[in-house]
């Protein structure tokens, strides 16, 4: 995607030492456009536990990288497997993490040491160039949806804007381009449909509002940021017409984990008969996993991200400030999981599916007949 006309990734190596890996610092938007620079697996790691780098499909190419970086240092069979473990276990939720280090590791557990570096490099830019091509994928067939929306509001007269609701940031900035959720939205943008998309904030960590606003705004894309709590009344006031949001881990029978708020958006949208969509790319299906309540772990985060609030305070300084009395404790589940009955369907690079076992064979049908572990 482009700031200010220039094309950018949201994860590559750097032209001049080819080794060195860069990412945007997450952390630091909408205020400032910061580049981190990693040349080793210990920033990587750090990165992705504090958020500096997030979004499944990005934690996931970035901890390739990490793996490479790491290699640089030492080759051998057991670093690269104590290593691995590392990074994959810097966050719990997203399955793009650990199916990454496992694509890694599949390639060079067959490598010999002194090749490992450079196979890793490899490997690593196909995870990124795969992610980027089946976003875009993805786009397109989100787009189909959108437009049939407009298609159905401009024949049938009056306001033709189709309003989007989207929560969290599944963006270009989560994945390696083009996002996954926001993916058919630019599209649809691009292509003249009037959309405006409502943003959820996505408290604790303001995702919504400090990078989908961001990203929409870079756009160009109509966009209005509301409270968490909102969505349920535009819903009910006609102001929603589908709901599209991204995924951390989808399970065999189309269970869905997402940012934390998700569940009462798909509740709220049941209950109103909005469409709900979950854009993803098939990296992010989990087929160890049918229960997503039961089987998804849930990471809890610090108490400080909901105790604290960062923003940019009127003399332009960037500041954190408390919201909670001190003697106050604060809880952090970080993601919920959205049953499959509350899912109008799956958009993936494959084409849309509905959210069950049969709409997920019918496109994958390499993974359908009994799980394996
Ligand atoms: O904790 P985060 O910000 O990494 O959570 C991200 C999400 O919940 C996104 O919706 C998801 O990763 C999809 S990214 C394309």
């Amino acid at each position: 995607m482009k700031i200010n006309g220039v094309a950018y990734r949201s994860v590559w190596v750097d032209p001049d030492d080819g080794f060195s890996v860069h990412v945007f610092d997450q952390t630091k938007l909408p205020w400032a456009l910061d580049v981190l620079r990693f040349t080793e697996i210990d920033q990587v790691a750090a990165a992705i536990v504090s958020m500096q780098v997030r979004g499944a499909p990005l934690i996931g190419a970035v901890a390739a990288y990490g793996l490479a970086l790491a290699l640089r240092v030492d080759s051998s069979s057991d670093a690269m497997e104590r290593d691995a473990a590392r990074l994959a276990s810097t966050r719990p939720t997203a399955i793009n993490l650990r199916w990454a280090i496992e694509r890694m590791l599949t390639r060079l557990r067959n490598t010999l040491p002194v090749d490992r570096v450079r196979i890793a490099y490899e490997e690593a830019g196909l995870i990124c160039d795969e992610d980027a091509a089946q976003n875009e994928a993805i786009g397109r067939h989100g787009l189909q949806l959108i437009e049939q929306i407009a298609t159905t509001k401009r024949a049938a007269g009056g306001d033709h804007t189709v309003n989007l609701l989207t929560h969290c940031n599944a963006g270009w900035i989560a994945t390696v381009d083009w996002g996954t959720a926001l993916a058919p939205i630019y599209m649809a943008h691009d292509a003249g449909i009037d959309v405006h998309v409502w943003v959820d904030e996505t408290r604790p960590r303001n995702q919504g509002a400090a990078l989908t606003a961001w990203e929409l705004g870079s756009h160009g894309v109509g966009h209005t940021v509301i409270s968490d709590n909102a969505g349920g009344h535009l819903m009910q006031r006609g102001d929603v017409d589908m709901v599209i949001v991204g995924t951390d881990r989808v399970t065999r029978q189309g269970d869905v984990a997402n940012k934390i708020g998700t569940y009462l958006k798909a509740l709220a949208a049941h209950d109103n008969s909005i469409p709900f969509w979950v854009a993803l790319p098939s990296t992010t299906i989990d087929w160890t996993v049918t229960d997503g309540l039961s089987e998804i772990p849930i990471e809890q985060r610090g108490q400080d991200e909901v105790t604290h609030i960062t923003g940019r305070a009127d003399d332009g300084t960037v500041t954190r400030v408390q919201l909670t009395p001190d003697a106050s404790d604060a809880a952090n589940p970080a993601f919920d999981v959205t049953p499959a009955r509350l899912v109008s369907g799956l958009i993936t690079e494959r084409g849309r599916c509905d959210a069950s076992t049969e709409g997920l064979a019918s496109l994958f049908p390499e993974h359908a007949g009994p799980r394996r572990s």
